[in-house]
């Protein structure tokens, strides 16, 4: 059976980073996976939260997940904390870990920063929860952005470690979907940085709840360089902004990336941004209407996340068990 897995931390500010390297994908592959949605509340908890923002985030992953497209009858949508199996697994995994394989993780050294000694034990053993998260329902394929490339080879690795200790063939080995002109969305800042929820500029990304007047705004002030748009991809390469802009471009508009570089080769920014200031808002714009409409319903979201947690005990439960079994402890 293909099932999928995917999460996104309730941390605000979802952005078009968000939307196009993995909830766009997943809207897509719906039709033909059996698939899972999280909202992974506990690896939110990872940097301090504020307990009212954190829920208050919680219902809005939820709702911006409906509002892009995903059937909540269908997919099993839900918050990680209501299925205990999650701890429990990252528990058991965390002791088939080694240390060396967490050393490497790039994202905790980014995380940390220089206050190394300071960063909660959490952070740290993050990519061991992301394993939990995948394997407890033995998921085949996971449709993430570019950015967390590491942290599921760390997963795999985990999954093979434990399936030759115990000398069984239990976990499959889950493998990653990385897709479509929208992996590495770039800040609109800076063309080298990554589009994140936790820059502290709203000017360097497109949030999935901005109406079509502040995306304008922020596409006219994105930095750019002086020259006409490049005429090849090679030398887009060459100029990040103009790069990142030609592929959100690409991405929204349904056109691959030398089409969208065809389309405006030679062409001025100013000319360039009105149309993608007008895609944009015609594709945000309209999930962030459906947001809001969802958001006037705390009631039916919560509904959603209470049907979906109940579905993924279900699933999860079992496979707890014999992982239980596999590894000896015992279940009196
Ligand atoms: P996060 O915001 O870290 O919870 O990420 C949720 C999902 O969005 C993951 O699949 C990420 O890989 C993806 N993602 C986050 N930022 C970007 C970005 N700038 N470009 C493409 N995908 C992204
Ligand atoms: N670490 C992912 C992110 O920040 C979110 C995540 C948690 C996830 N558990 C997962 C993604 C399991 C895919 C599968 O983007």
């Amino acid at each position: 059976m293909k099932r999928i897995f995917s999460g996104v931390q309730p941390t605000g500010n979802l952005h078009l980073g968000n939307y196009l390297g993995a909830i766009r994908n997943w809207v897509q592959l719906q039709k033909d996976f059996d698939c899972i949605f999280c909202i992974v509340d506990l690896h939110a908890l990872t940097l301090p939260q504020d307990p009212k923002e954190l829920r208050a985030q919680t219902r809005e992953v939820t709702a911006a997940y409906i509002a892009a497209g995903i059937d909540p009858e269908h997919c099993v949508i839900f918050n990680q904390s209501t299925v205990p199996g999650h701890a429990e697994l990252a528990w058991l995994l965390g002791c088939l870990t080694p240390l060396g394989w967490l050393n490497r993780m790039t994202q905790f050294k980014e995380k940390a920063g220089k206050h190394r000694e300071e960063a909660g034990l959490g952070l740290y053993s993050y990519p061991v929860l992301m394993a939990a998260d995948i394997l407890l329902y033995k998921a085949t394929h996971v449709p993430v952005g570019e950015d967390q490339k590491q942290h599921l080879e760390l997963a795999r690795d985990i999954a093979g470690a434990f399936n030759r200790r115990y000398g069984v063939e239990f976990f499959p080995l889950p493998e990653p979907q990385i897709f479509g002109a929208g992996t590495r969305v770039m800040s609109l800042r800076d063309g080298t940085k990554k589009m994140s929820k936790s820059d502290i500029s709203d000017y360097s990304r497109l949030n999935m709840t901005d109406d079509a007047e502040t995306i304008a705004l922020k596409i006219k002030k994105a930095k750019t360089d002086p020259q006409p748009l490049p005429a090849t991809e090679k030398e887009a390469e060459a100029r990040p902004e103009a790069d990142n802009l030609l592929g959100i471009y690409a991405s929204l508009a349904g056109l691959d990336k030398p089409a969208a570089i065809a389309r405006f080769a030679g062409k001025n920014f100013s000319a360039f941004k009105d149309e993608l200031a007008g895609v944009a808002g015609d594709v945000l714009g309209k999930i962030g209407a459906e947001m809001k409409r969802l958001l006037a319903d705390p009631g039916y979201i919560d509904g959603v996340l209470h049907r979906g947690a109940a579905r993924a005990n279900a699933i999860a439960s079992p496979i707890l068990g014999e992982i239980f079994d596999i590894m000896g402890l015992l279940r009196p």
